[in-house]
C-alpha cells in the first residue's frame, strides 16, 4: 500500500512544487513506483512533468466523479501523475459541509495498492484544498527558505496541520521542516538555520538535518520538461540535497 507524502506551506515560492518533482525523482531512481498528484489549480508540478491537462482528465475531474482515478493517470518523464489546471480552484465554491475535506482521501483509496509512494503537491493557502491534502496524507514535509522571513507562518501551518490531524487523521505524521535554498557560505542562511532549528523545538517537530543548497539547476530542470532531475544534474549539489533528504527520512524511519 502506498505511503502518501505532501508539502505543505501557504506561502508560495518555497519550493513546494519543486521538492515534490524531485522528491518523486529520487525515490523512482531508488527503485520504487512513485505517483504524484497535483493540487494546486496553478498546475505547476503538472507542467514541470509535462502533463497533458488539454485533452486528458485531471483530479479536478476524478473529484467529481466524472472519471475514474486510475483513468486520470498519465505516464511522465518523472513519475506517473494526475495533473491538474484552474478548474480545481472550483472546488473551495462547489464543495461544502461534511465530508469535504475526505474527498481527495476518497479518491485515492483505489490507487493505494498500485503504488511505493503517492506525492501530493499543495496549494499556496489553508484553505479546503490543503486541508484534503492534509487528511489524504501518512506524512507531511513542511519545507521553508533559507532567508528567515518564510519562516514566519510556520507556526500558522504547524498549527493547521495540528488541528486537521487531531479531528481527521491521528495517524499522521508530522516528518518535520526542511530548508532549501541554502548557502553555506552565507551568514543569513546559517542564523536561519538556527532559528528554523529553535521554532522546530518549539513545535516540538524534527528539523530535518539536510538542507537544499540553492542551484539555478533546480528551476532550469523544471522547465526543461524532457528529464527528471537526477538524469539531468546528477552531480549538481541541490539534486545531490535532494537524494540525501529523501535517505535522511529513511534513516529516521519517516518514510
Ligand atoms: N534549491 C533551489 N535552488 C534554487 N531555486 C529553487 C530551489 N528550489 C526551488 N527553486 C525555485 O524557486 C521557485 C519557487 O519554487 P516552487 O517549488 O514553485 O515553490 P512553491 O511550490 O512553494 O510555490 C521556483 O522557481 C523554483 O524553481
Ligand atoms: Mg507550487
Amino acid at each position: 500500500m502506498a505511503k502518501v507524502i505532501s508539502l505543505i506551506n501557504q506561502k508560495g515560492g518555497v519550493g513546494k512544487t519543486a521538492s515534490t518533482n524531485a522528491i518523486s525523482a529520487c525515490l523512482k531512481h531508488m527503485g520504487y513506483s512513485v505517483l504524484c498528484v497535483d493540487f494546486d489549480p496553478q498546475g505547476y508540478l503538472s507542467f514541470s512533468m509535462n502533463a497533458d491537462t488539454r485533452d486528458h482528465s485531471t483530479i479536478y475531474d476524478v473529484i467529481k466523479h466524472n472519471v475514474k482515478p486510475r483513468y486520470a493517470i498519465q505516464k511522465s518523464n518523472v513519475v506517473d501523475i494526475i495533473p491538474s489546471d484552474a478548474l480545481l480552484g472550483n472546488v473551495e465554491r462547489e464543495f461544502t459541509g461534511p465530508g469535504s475535506e475526505q474527498m481527495l482521501k476518497e479518491s485515492l483509496k483505489t490507487l493505494l495498492p498500485m503504488y511505493d509512494y503517492i506525492l501530493i503537491d499543495s496549494p499556496p493557502e489553508l484553505g479546503l484544498l490543503s486541508s484534503n491534502v492534509i487528511v489524504a496524507s501518512d506524512i507531511v514535509l513542511i519545507p521553508g527558505l533559507s532567508d528567515g522571513y518564510s519562516l514566519h507562518g510556520i507556526i500558522q501551518v504547524h498549527e493547521t496541520i495540528f488541528r486537521i490531524k487531531k479531528v481527521f487523521n491521528p495517524n499522521l505524521t508530522i516528518a518535520g521542516m526542511f530548508l532549501l535554498r541554502y548557502y553555506p557560505r552565507e551568514a543569513l542562511s546559517r542564523t536561519t538555520r538556527e532559528t528554523a532549528q529553535m521554532l522546530a523545538t518549539h513545535l516540538n517537530i524534527p528539523l530535518l538535518d539536510t538542507v537544499i543548497r540553492h542551484s539555478n539547476v533546480i528551476s532550469k530542470a523544471m522547465t526543461t520538461l524532457q528529464k527528471d532531475i537526477i538524469d539531468y544534474a546528477p552531480d549538481n549539489n541541490a539534486v545531490q540535497d535532494y537524494t540525501a533528504l529523501v535517505r535522511e527520512l529513511f534513516e529516521r524511519r519517516l518514510l
